[in-house]
């Protein structure tokens, strides 16, 4: 279930247009870049991939966002066909649809949602002073991204070893987390996903209500939209974190339609090989075969099969208006000075139509004109990852992924 690209296509046009701002123009040097292939060679930590123990939280989590208001369009979408029209038409005509459905009007829109997640602590040697990991998955998937059961894929477990905990939780509509029926454009959109990001956060530093403490120091690691999700905290709440990593993320849009067309989605609750999806409202879409998922997210040539079908086995859903508001949400981190570390597949579909290393102007590659978001971020540090696609977790790279997140994380003092 690989959607989450679809993210990266209508971000790219949100961050371009932002990049062109005359407040991004005032900055007169970005801070260096520092870029390399990734190449560690640590399997993982001196305590082993066993050392974890992981308890369930559920959040309360209240929120009040102004919402994007969509016009001409059917909110509570119930059939395969409509859906497929809106894809093509933004497919084909971004910046048409945008015009003819996207209106400059705000609604605010209140709510309070069941969030459910994983906080999970090393079972000995937790590292005094470090940092909690916060894990935002992107679109397909839930929190289980996060500790992927298959070898020695997990992110959580590769944290662990080194003494890390992690909280991952499900955002909303996928895994355990509150899923609403109603509202596919005016209601789940991505302004108001934001809205809960930055209330878990709050509720982390400020309360006891994820792992029985409060944390005063968070890394937050997105993938694909969660990072996207990552790097709008950083530009609009940068107090909220300590340091950032980002996965599967760029400012380019080479990639978006190829990716959104590789997905085919449609209704999830009429997805055969999706029984998970079976009771899902109808403003809930999914990929329509594991094949898509191959496409967009599990680069063929690299991923086992095993692990396409856990992924696929975990499949979660994602609505027209997350996909259409992703651009909404972003723009360059303008204040924020603390760590970021980004790391792709070097074959990343969505947000590097292949090729993360290919050269954009400025003496930069994809990847490394990341660093334009980030004006004055410290120790700013890309990192590509061979043999790899969009959804790292299911790769046969993604120890060594990790623990080059790992490394980047230690040696920053999280
Ligand atoms: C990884 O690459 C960096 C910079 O390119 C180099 O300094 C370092 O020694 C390499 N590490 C390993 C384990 O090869
Ligand atoms: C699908 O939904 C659209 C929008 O509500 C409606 O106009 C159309 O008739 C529906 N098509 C089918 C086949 O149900
Ligand atoms: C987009 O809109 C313009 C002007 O309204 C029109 O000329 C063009 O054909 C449209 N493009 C598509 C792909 O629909
Ligand atoms: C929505 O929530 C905000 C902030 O809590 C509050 O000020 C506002 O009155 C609420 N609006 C509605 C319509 O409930
Ligand atoms: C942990 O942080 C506290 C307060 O910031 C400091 O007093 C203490 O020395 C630190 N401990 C270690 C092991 O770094
Ligand atoms: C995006 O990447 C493509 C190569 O995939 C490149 O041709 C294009 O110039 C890039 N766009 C921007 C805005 O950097
Ligand atoms: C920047 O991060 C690298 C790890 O990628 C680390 O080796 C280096 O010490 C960091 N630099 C600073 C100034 O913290």
């Amino acid at each position: 279930m690989q959607l989450l690209s679809i993210v990266a296509a209508s971000f790219s046009l949100g961050a371009s247009a932002a990049l062109a701002s005359p407040a991004f123009a005032a900055v007169d040097s970005l801070s260096p870049v520092i870029s390399r292939r990734a190449n560690s060679s640590s399997q993982a930590g001196p305590y082993g991939l066993n050392n974890v123990h992981c308890q369930d939280v559920h959040l309360k989590v209240p929120v009040s966002s102004q919402n994007i208001v969509f016009k001409d369009v059917v909110d509570n979408y119930d059939n395969a066909s409509y859906v497929n029209q809106q894809i093509l038409d933004y497919s084909t005509g971004m910046t048409n649809y945008t015009e003819k459905h996207m209106t400059q009007q705000k609604k605010t829109v209140n709510a309070t949602y069941d969030i459910f997640g994983q906080y999970c602590t090393p079972k000995e040697h937790a590292k005094k002073n470090s940092s909690l990991i916060v894990a935002v998955h992107g679109v397909g998937f839930d929190h289980t991204y996060w500790n992927f059961n298959y070898k020695d894929y997990s992110f959580i477990r590769h944290a662990a070893s080194h003494g890390y905990s992690v909280f991952a939780f499900d955002r909303l509509g996928c895994g355990k987390s509150s899923k609403p029926s109603k509202g596919g454009f005016s209601v789940v959109q991505s302004p108001h996903e934001l809205a809960i990001l930055k209330e878990v956060l709050r509720q982390t530093r400020q309360t006891n209500n994820v792992g029985g403490s409060k944390h005063s120091k968070i890394t937050l690691i997105g993938h694909s939209y969660g990072s996207v999700q990552g790097q709008a905290i950083s530009a609009q709440s940068p107090d909220l974190i300590e340091g950032l990593v980002l996965t599967g993320f760029s400012t380019n849009s080479t990639g978006t339609v190829p990716f959104f067309l590789a997905g085919t989605l449609t209704i999830a609750n009429e997805v055969p090989d999706l029984p998970q999806l079976k009771k899902d409202p109808s403003i809930w879409l999914a990929t329509a075969s594991s094949q898509a998922d191959s496409s967009q997210f599990n680069d063929p040539l690299y991923v086992e099969q095993g692990a396409n079908k856990l992924a696929r086995s975990s499949a979660q859903p994602v609505t027209l208006g997350t996909l259409f508001s992703i651009s909404a949400i972003s723009g360059p981190s303008m204040t924020y000075n603390k760590p970021v570390f980004v790391i792709n597949g070097e074959e990343d579909l969505p947000f590097c139509n292949r090729n993360c290393d290919t050269p954009v102007g400025g003496g930069m590659t994809i990847i490394q004109s990341v660093s334009m978001l980030f004006p004055q971020a410290k120790n700013f540090t890309v990192a590509t990852l061979p043999n790899t696609g969009h959804g790292i977790s299911a790769h046969p790279t993604s120890a060594q992924g990790y623990e080059e997140v790992l490394s980047y994380i230690m040696a920053n003092g999280l």
